[in-house]
């Protein structure tokens, strides 16, 4: 070890430490508490900052690798905090070395280099394939984009029974439900059919709409969302969940009020927001 490799062995801080670190686990620790992750339902992946990550982890020190099964050369080199398979929500918070992982994508695109946790000898979610082929996308469309997130919300997954699962419409009835909707997701909300989850397609197809929306949900199974920042996509989930109770809420009762197009429009002209003006009917 060379003066400079010892120096900064000597100043590494502890990583249960660190502002990341702790963000991650207190926005697991709301999730659960909001009933969107129901025992391992749900993930999270957040891209760190290999400077910064380096105050906490000898990068050069891997303690073992793990196949991805897909190839994701844009993220060669990048390190993500990510939750482990099977790992409850519930307990990120009290243990997270157990129920989380820092993973390096190796220099074949396609090999996890595990640099922290998932002490008990597990691995990372099973649906890697969604959440890295989704940072690809968004990196494309958003450098600045940091986070992708997984989750069951209840109403959201209501809606999803007794609503078409079409895009325009699914989006509309979702802007209708609370006058902000349409400022936070002016893009709308991706909408996949039920597919076979944790596979490569699902994160294909998940990828693919990523690269239009921060919000997707997968048919009678949840919603991806994504975003700069964990608040920044919890307040994305957050808002459609709101949305969605409120029309769960509502549904079948005589609709005496609504928001009309024309004030959905005006809100985005209000705002400065560009809103998928083919999802109005103007
Ligand atoms: P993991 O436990 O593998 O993260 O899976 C949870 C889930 O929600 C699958 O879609
Ligand atoms: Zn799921």
């Amino acid at each position: 070890m060379g003066f400079k490799e010892s120096m900064k062995s000597l100043t590494r801080k502890n990583i249960l430490t660190a502002p990341f670190m702790k963000e991650f686990c207190a926005t697991a620790s709301n999730m659960y508490r909001l009933g969107w992750d129901e025992r391992n339902g749900g993930n999270i992946s957040l891209l760190l900052d290999n400077t910064e990550l380096e105050e906490y982890l000898d990068l050069n020190h891997v303690e073992r690798t793990i196949p991805t099964g897909f190839k994701a050369d844009a993220l060669i080199g990048k390190c993500f905090l990510i939750t482990g398979t099977g790992k409850y929500f519930k307990n990120v918070e009290k243990d997270p070395e157990n129920n989380l992982g820092v993973i390096r994508i190796a220099q074949d695109g396609e090999t996890a280099e595990l640099l922290w946790g998932y002490s008990d000898g597990g691995k990372f979610t099973s649906e890697l394939p969604a959440h890295l082929m989704s940072h690809m996308a968004r990196l494309s469309v958003d450098p600045d984009n940091r986070v992708v997130m997984h989750c069951h919300p209840t109403y959201t997954l209501a809606m999803n029974f007794v609503h078409e699962l079409d895009e325009k419409k699914f989006t509309h009835t979702l802007w209708e439900m609370c006058t902000e909707c349409i400022v936070v997701f002016p893009e709308g909300v991706g909408v996949l059919p039920w597919m076979l989850c944790g596979t490569n397609s699902i994160g294909e197809a998940t990828a693919a709409k990523m690269k239009e929306f921060r919000l997707v949900v997968w048919g009678m199974h949840g919603i991806y969302g994504a975003g700069k920042t964990l608040d920044e996509t919890f307040g994305l989930i957050e808002t459609v969940e709101k949305a969605a109770q409120i029309y769960i809420l509502t549904m079948g009762k005589p609709r005496i009020n609504t928001i009309k197009d024309e004030e959905l429009a005006q809100l985005a002209e209000f705002f400065k927001v560009n809103c998928r003006k083919d999802f109005l009917n103007l």
